[in-house]
Parts: structure tokens; C-alpha cells; sequence
């Protein structure tokens, strides 16, 4: 595409945050109708480039040009001005506003005599939720959707700006394979018109199947850009990692037939009759599209939805769940799938949300402090590699994946007997996923049984001895590794 002019050009971008300088030289440029990935391990400078172009952080050097035009753009609106709309990586909706609202948060369209013209604007919104094949009411408050609904929204009204150029920062980490390919034919279309797009994923099939070229970071360092034809999945991840990845999903499966957990008929308010055995030591993957009930059955299991019908055994005595705290007691323990909101004090420092596990360490973390902790904290900084200047590091200026890796790390830390992941990998990067899915298997082979939420086919059908497969909030199968195939999961995710 070199006779074009390119809609954008980075010039090599410098950005230094304390104690760690976050880009160091890095290009980028992106040609009309062209999807361009950025592919880089968690922390590697990926969101601070697409915050320097949208005008959110400021660069220390170099330059922004569009359409062949050195440009500033100092805040937002600068960014919006020139065309440039961004999907962050955290959310950023306002949950308790519908999605008429979020979408025309600033830019509200007005009746003759200044007031908000409420109708307008839910019209407009239904016209382009119904352009994505989004059935949602745009008056629905945003608190009430997914976070895969929350997400389309987010893309939804990053297209409704008419932008030139929109730079997506993972927007599938939790979306389904079928969501994930109405995104693309989307993608498709807006490059079909000459829109250029940022795509960030972890997801590498994804790189494949949408990009037109690759541009690798590592440690804030410009490593190079590939053309997706001409590339393969080993390449970039020598690139990305520095190192090839041999052995990837390195799993010894379970022959343990030992039932720990027996769920019979479980209802709640959200899922009704979810039936499932856990073995010990098993990896038991949960399977199904988005809002087919995975995470409110795990909800209702540890304590947090009430249950309103069905049993529970554990370890062959019946248990009646009264609230999570009776669950961590039991030696349950769960990552969940929203982890800005529900996994982490985003305030407090990389320490303290290293060893905190539960609301009692968590009071007498204010109380007592040993060197205990200090050694847990650099233990799992190690194991999962997590990128950080050091221990007292805010945790809101860590990178999203290494965020995560805290979360994982600090439900690592209870040593528990049921281990749930919700989406466990989640906008983790290839080396450190490697290194989680090992530490699951070790996990497994010491007896720990897990339960494994994921929207990854890949990782459901390579590390689950068992899938169990959810549909409109109740069980439609459980299949064995050896009988699990992605069509036969779909075929029990998908209503009849
Ligand atoms: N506001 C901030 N204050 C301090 N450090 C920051 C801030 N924002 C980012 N950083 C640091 O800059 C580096 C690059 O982070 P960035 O978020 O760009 O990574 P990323 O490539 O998007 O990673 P991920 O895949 O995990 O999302 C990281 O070391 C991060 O800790
Ligand atoms: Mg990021």
C-alpha cells in the first residue's frame, strides 16, 4: 500500500513513566482500509500508544502526523477532531446510564428549547445497535448488560463517532467465537469504506484472520512489522517473546474418577437444573456462548447469588451455601471474570493486593504486616512474571494483562481445594499464558480440581478432561476430552 498516503504515522514515540519507560522509539502507520494489529507481551507499551494518540497521555518525543499533517492532539476531543476514536481496554462506560446515554455522553442531541432530546437519541441508538445485530434496548441501563455487551456497546459507539481511524485495545477478551465473528464482519466493513483500524489482541488466530499486518512491541522497544501473509504464528511469537514457546498446552490428563463436588439441579435466579460432577484433580471446562449461565453458576456455588433450588455435596457431605465466606472456609477460591471491578483494589499497592485472599486478611492487613507477605508478593512476581517496578507499584499503572496476573497470583496464594477461573487467560499474553496453563496442570496433578470458564476454544478443548457445555442458563452436556470437538460443543452451546 505504499502509493497511498498513510491516515496515520508515528514517528518514533518516547514515553517514560516513573520508573519505567514505557515506549522508547516507537513507529507505527496505518493506510486506509487497512487493519493493522499491535502485538506485544503485557506491558510491552501497547494501550500507552493508543493513549498518546488519543490524546489521554502526553508523549515525551516524537511525532503524530494524519494524512500526512503533523497534528497535536493534547486531550480527547483533539483526538475526535482528527478522526481518531479508541476502544480502551477497561471499560469505560458509565454503568448506571443507559446506552443511549453512554453513547452520546457529551454530544447529546437537543430539542428547540435546550433540553436533551431523550427520543432522538434512543432512536439513533436503536438504529445502530440494530445496524450490529445488537437486540438490546437502548434504554437498558449499562449496569444491567454483560461485559461481552458491554464491550459491543463500547465498539458500537466508537463507530458512531464517524471516526477515520479507530484503534480497538482488546475487544474480545470476552467475547464468544460467534460474537467475535460478527465483530469481524464489522471490522470488514468499515475497512471496505476506507476506515483504518488499531487492532490489539492476545488472541493470535484472531491476528490471522483480520490483520493485514502485524507491528511487534517488546519492552516498549519497536521490534518490526509484518505482513500477515507472509508471517507465521511462530514468528510473531519469537518476536513478541524473544524466544520460541515450545511445548504450549503441556497437559497430563486426569484418570482420578473421584466425584468431589456433585451439583444436582441447581437454581438460582439466573441458571435453573445445572447439573456437574467435579472430579479431584480434574480441569473441568465450562463451554457455552456469552450469558449462557457459566459465571452465575459458579455465582450461585460460591455464595454470592442465592439458591433457590437443587443440592450440593462436597467431599460427600451436603452443603448449604449461606455466602462466600463459608466457601473460602471449604477451601473453594475463585478468580472472577471481571477483575477491574471485582478482583482488585486498583488503589492499592502490588503488594498488598498480592497477598491480600480474603476480607479477614484484608482487616488484618491493616493491623499486622510481616515478611511473610514480602515473600509471597516476590514469589508469584516471579512465577508469573509480572512486570512492575517494584512492590509498592500502584496497581492501576499496571499494565491490563499484568493486573491480571495479580488477581491469579493472589487466589494462587489460598492454597485452595476448587480452584474457579473465570476466563483465566484473558487478555494474558502468549509467554505468561504458557506459564499459567502449567501452573494449572501442576495445580491439577497435585489434586487441586479446577473448574475453567473460557471463551478460548483452543484452551477448552487442549487442557479440560472434562467440557461441560451451557445453554440459556442451564447444562446441555458434559463431554470427555476425547469426545470434545468444537462443532460438538457448539452444537450443545446453541439453542435448537
Ligand atoms: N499511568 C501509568 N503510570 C505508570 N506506569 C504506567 C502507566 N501506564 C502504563 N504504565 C507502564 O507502562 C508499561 C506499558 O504499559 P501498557 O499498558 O502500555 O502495556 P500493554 O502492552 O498495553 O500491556 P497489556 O497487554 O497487559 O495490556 C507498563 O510497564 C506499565 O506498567
Ligand atoms: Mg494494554
Amino acid at each position: 500500500m505504499p502509493d497511498k498516503t498513510p491516515l496515520l504515522e508515528l514517528k518514533d514515540i518516547h514515553k517514560k513513566f516513573p520508573g519505567v519507560y514505557a515506549l522508547q522509539g516507537v513507529s507505527f502507520d496505518l493506510y486506509p482500509g487497512e487493519v493493522h494489529a499491535l502485538l506485544g507481551e503485557n506491558g510491552a507499551g501497547k494501550s500507552t500508544l493508543v493513549k498518546i494518540m488519543s490524546g489521554i497521555y502526553a508523549k515525551d518525543q516524537g511525532e503524530i502526523v494524519i494524512n500526512g499533517k503533523p497534528v497535536q492532539i493534547t486531550n480527547a476531543n483533539e483526538a475526535l477532531e482528527n478522526g481518531l476514536s479508541v476502544i480502551h481496554q477497561e471499560l469505560v462506560l458509565v454503568p448506571h446510564l443507559s446506552i443511549a446515554e453512554n453513547l452520546f455522553l457529551g454530544r447529546e442531541p437537543q430539542l428547540k428549547n435546550g433540553l436533551v432530546d431523550f427520543q432522538s437519541m434512543s432512536e439513533q441508538t436503536s438504529r445502530f445497535l440494530k445496524e450490529f445485530g445488537l437486540n438490546l434496548n437502548p434504554d437498558a441501563e449499562v449496569a444491567s448488560l454483560t461485559i461481552a455487551q458491554q464491550q459491543m456497546v463500547e465498539v458500537v459507539k466508537a463507530i458512531s463517532f464517524n471516526a477515520r481511524i479507530i484503534a480497538m485495545d482488546e475487544p474480545t477478551s470476552s467475547l464468544t467465537d460467534k460474537e467475535v465473528d460478527s465483530l469481524f464482519s464489522h471490522i470488514r466493513d468499515l475497512a471496505a469504506r476506507g476506515i483504518g483500524i488499531i487492532y490489539i489482541s492476545h488472541r493470535m488466530s484472531e491476528l490471522f484472520e483480520i490483520a493485514d499486518r502485524v507491528t511487534v512491541l517488546r519492552d516498549g522497544k519497536y521490534i518490526g512489522t509484518r505482513n500477515v501473509k507472509e508471517t507465521t504464528a511462530d514468528e510473531l511469537i519469537t518476536m513478541t517473546v524473544g524466544r520460541p514457546i515450545s511445548k504450549y498446552y503441556n497437559r497430563t490428563y486426569n484418570t482420578n474418577q473421584e466425584a468431589i463436588l456433585k451439583v444436582k439441579d441447581l437454581s438460582s435466579r439466573k441458571v435453573k437444573n445445572v447439573n456437574f460432577e467435579l472430579r479431584k484433580g480434574e480441569i473441568l471446562g465450562f463451554s457455552g456462548l456469552v450469558g449462557a449461565g457459566r459465571s452465575e453458576t459458579m455465582h450461585a456455588i460460591m455464595g454470592i447469588d442465592k439458591i433457590t433450588g437443587g443440592t450440593l455435596e462436597f467431599e460427600g457431605k451436603p452443603v448449604h451455601v449461606k455466602n462466600t465466606e463459608q466457601m473460602i472456609d471449604y477451601g473453594f477460591s475463585m478468580v472472577p471474570e471481571d477483575r477491574k471491578d471485582e478482583g482488585i483494589f486498583p488503589f492499592q499497592t502490588l503488594k498488598f493486593n498480592l497477598t491480600l485472599k480474603t476480607i479477614k486478611e484484608f482487616i488484618n492487613f491493616i493491623f499486622v504486616r510481616n515478611s511473610k507477605e514480602d515473600e509471597i508478593a516476590d514469589r508469584y512476581m516471579d512465577e508469573l512474571s509480572i512486570k512492575a517496578p517494584n512492590l509498592q507499584t500502584v496497581m492501576n499503572s499496571l499494565s491490563g494483562g499484568n493486573q491480571q496476573k495479580v488477581v491469579i497470583s493472589s487466589w494462587l496464594a489460598t492454597n485452595p481445594k476448587v480452584l474457579i477461573l473465570d476466563e483465566p487467560t484473558r487478555g494474558i499474553d502468549v509467554g505468561t499464558k504458557s506459564e499459567i496453563y502449567e501452573i494449572m496442570n501442576e495445580l491439577a496433578r497435585n489434586g487441586v480440581s479446577i473448574i475453567m470458564i473460557s471463551s478460548d476454544m483452543p484452551e477448552i478443548l487442549n487442557l479440560s478432561d472434562r467440557v461441560v457445555v451451557m445453554c440459556e442458563g442451564t447444562t446441555t452436556a458434559v463431554l470427555d476430552h476425547s469426545e470434545a470437538t468444537q462443532e460438538k460443543i457448539l452444537q450443545y452451546a446453541v439453542k435448537i
